[in-house]
């Protein structure tokens, strides 16, 4: 983990196995999430893969192998990868490469995902005998719909990074070089905005996954509401009318 400019940067580091997310990965790229999530001087998150290979090629399947039912249910095994639900501060994936089954899925848990054009992205858990394990099931349906979601588990399909912008999985795709400097200039974006309002916003478009609009629209209201408590608040507003640009102290 390196941090840059208010950005902590998380890389998955295993080229001999592709990225393959292990449990130790998962233990560490979650803890450390929670960390940074707690370190003020620390914005926002990105997470990508070394290499230009793979962001991840999914989870360890060696590692789950030899895992049977008491095992799988008693180790709880894959759920800490839950732990990055409760992370606040926005969480982007920059995809160097493969994003395969759990890959694809850690790309869904975070917030924003743009893409080298080299990267491609698939679900091909059901080829291995088991259904998506990390989220895809629930994930994918909600960010690109049923017809897309049934096809790329179904099938195990492989889709390219063009495709995935397309259909929404991701929202910008660039270069394989200028990958990070893209994910960098989008996190340095938000790191000048308020700290709470980001918190806020992410949280507002997350809880809109999960209620009906209206109750959405409701949170949203309240929320919108609480802002007027920050200071931020007055500071933005009031540098826009001065025509100065906001200094935030994410009071
Ligand atoms: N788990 C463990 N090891 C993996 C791995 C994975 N998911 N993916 C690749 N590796 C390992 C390979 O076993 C190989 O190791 P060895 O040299 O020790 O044999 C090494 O990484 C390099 O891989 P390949 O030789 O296969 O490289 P390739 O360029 O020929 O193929 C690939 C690349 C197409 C990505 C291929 O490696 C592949 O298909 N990987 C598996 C992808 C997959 O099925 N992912 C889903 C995992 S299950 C899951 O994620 C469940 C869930 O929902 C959470």
């Amino acid at each position: 983990m390196v941090t840059l400019e208010g950005v902590g940067i998380l890389t998955v580091t295993r080229p001999e196995a592709l990225n393959a997310l292990n449990s130790e990965v998962a233990q560490q790229l979650v803890e450390t999430a929670k960390g940074l999530d707690g370190d003020r001087s620390v914005r926002a998150i990105i997470i990508t893969g070394q290499g230009s290979k793979a962001f991840a090629a999914g989870a360890d399947i060696k590692e789950l192998a030899s895992q049977n039912y008491s095992q799988a249910y008693n180790g709880r095994l894959l759920e800490t990868w839950r732990g990055l639900d409760g992370v606040r501060k926005p969480i982007l994936a920059a995809v160097n490469g493969f994003a395969l089954g759990g890959g694809c899925e850690l790309v869904m848990m975070c917030d924003i995902a743009i893409a080298s054009e080299t990267a491609t992205f698939s679900q091909p858990e059901l080829s291995l005998g088991v259904i998506p394990g990390m989220g895809a099931t629930q994930r994918l349906i909600r960010t690109v719909g049923k017809a897309k979601a049934m096809d790329m588990i179904l099938t195990g399909r492989r889709i390219t990074a063009a495709e995935a912008e397309q259909m929404g999985l991701i929202s910008r795709v660039v270069p394989q070089e200028q990958l990070m400097p893209e994910a960098l200039k989008i996190s340095r974006a938000i790191a000048k905005c308020s700290a709470p309002v980001v918190a806020k916003a992410k949280d507002c478009i997350k809880r809109g996954l999960e209620v009906p609009l209206s109750e959405g629209l409701r949170y949203e209201m309240r929320e919108f509401w609480s802002c007027f408590a920050l200071q931020d608040q007055k500071n933005g507003m009031a540098a826009f009318l001065q025509k100065q640009n906001p200094v935030f102290t994410d009071g």
